[in-house]
This record gives structure tokens, sequence and C-alpha cells, in this order.
């Protein structure tokens, strides 16, 4: 029997339940995964990583921001976090020129912000999450497991969250 689960969505009414989604997922992650969020801007993207990076056990002294003009922006925690973001770079070619591939390591996880931009620059097995605007504060979330890691991670979160 195929006990893998497919697509999970989930509907947030706030910053705070977006934040706290990500905190179920950063709990869940799984080493050497790749997390890639599509979503407009102000969807929520950076508000979910801060989540995540919070789940992963980041100490409080660690800020999140949105990594735009910085590119890059790393979290100590429970797994070392990688967080993307590609809005202002010209495609896949530069964001491997920028090391990319060398991030994907057993200790650590990666979460990528317009990860459409760069799909295939993103390993084949990835979270897919997307992060849609139903209203002022209102977001629909969809998470696709493609690959082992995402399966693994996200029946770790469902469970949680259920
Ligand atoms: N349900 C929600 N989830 C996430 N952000 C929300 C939500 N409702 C309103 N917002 C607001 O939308 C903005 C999202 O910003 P941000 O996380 O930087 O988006 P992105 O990284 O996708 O561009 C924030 O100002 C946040 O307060
Ligand atoms: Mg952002």
């Amino acid at each position: 029997m195929n006990t893998q689960r497919s697509a999970l969505n989930r509907e947030s009414r706030s910053p705070t339940e977006t934040f706290d989604l990500g905190v179920g997922l950063g709990r869940s992650l799984v080493g050497g995964m790749s997390i890639g969020l599509i979503g407009p801007l102000g969807a929520g993207k950076t508000q979910f990583v801060k989540g995540i990076a919070s789940g992963n056990a980041a100490p409080d002294s660690v800020r999140v921001t949105s990594p735009t003009f910085t590119l890059v922006q790393e979290y100590a925690g429970r797994l070392h976090l990688y967080h993307v973001d590609v809005y202002r770079l010209g495609g896949s070619a530069e964001l491997v020129a920028l090391g990319f591939d060398e991030f994907f390591t057993s200790d650590a996880a990666v979460v990528i912000e317009w990860a459409d931009r760069v799909r295939d620059a993103l390993p084949l097995d990835s979270l897919w999450v997307e992060l849609r605007p139903t209203g002022e504060t209102t977001r629909h979330l969809s998470f696709e497991p493609c690959g082992n890691s995402a399966h693994t991670c996200l029946e770790a979160f469902a469970r949680s969250i259920d």
C-alpha cells in the first residue's frame, strides 16, 4: 500500500498563524532537504521562514529578516538553515555560481523564496510550498512533497498539526 501522503492544504488567517505553520515545519526538517517557496510579494514567504527558523530552534538572538538584499542568510539550530531569496537573481546559473549546491549537506536544510524562478537548480527531492493570498490577512498554503526527504518531513509535519 502506498502510504505516502500527497499535497497538504492549510488556511492561515493571520501572520501569526503563518509563523506557527512555519514552526511546525521547522520542527520536522530533514537533513539535506530543500523547501521551495512560491507566492507573490507579500504572500508571507519570509514570515513563514521566520517560523521555520524558530521551529528549528534557532537561538532567540538570531533575527530573521528578508534576505532580498543579502541573498543568503544562515541560521543556527538543530539543522543549519540556509535561507535564500532569489528575487533579485538573474536565474539558476547565478544561484549555482553562489555555491548553492554546496548548501545541501546532511546537517543542513535549505529554504528558497521565489523558488519557481530557479526550479531547475533545486534538487528533484524538494518540498514545494505555495502561499496564495486569499484576502488582506488570509493565505492559502499548499504543501507538495516531491521525493523522499520531502515526504518524510511533510508526514512529520502533518502528524504534528493533526
Ligand atoms: N495570513 C498571513 N500570513 C502571512 N503574512 C500575512 C498574513 N496576513 C497579513 N500578512 C502580512 O503580509 C506581509 C507578508 O510579508 P512577507 O512575509 O515579507 O511576504 P513575502 O516574503 O512573501 O514577500 C506581512 O506584512 C504580513 O504582516
Ligand atoms: Mg520575502
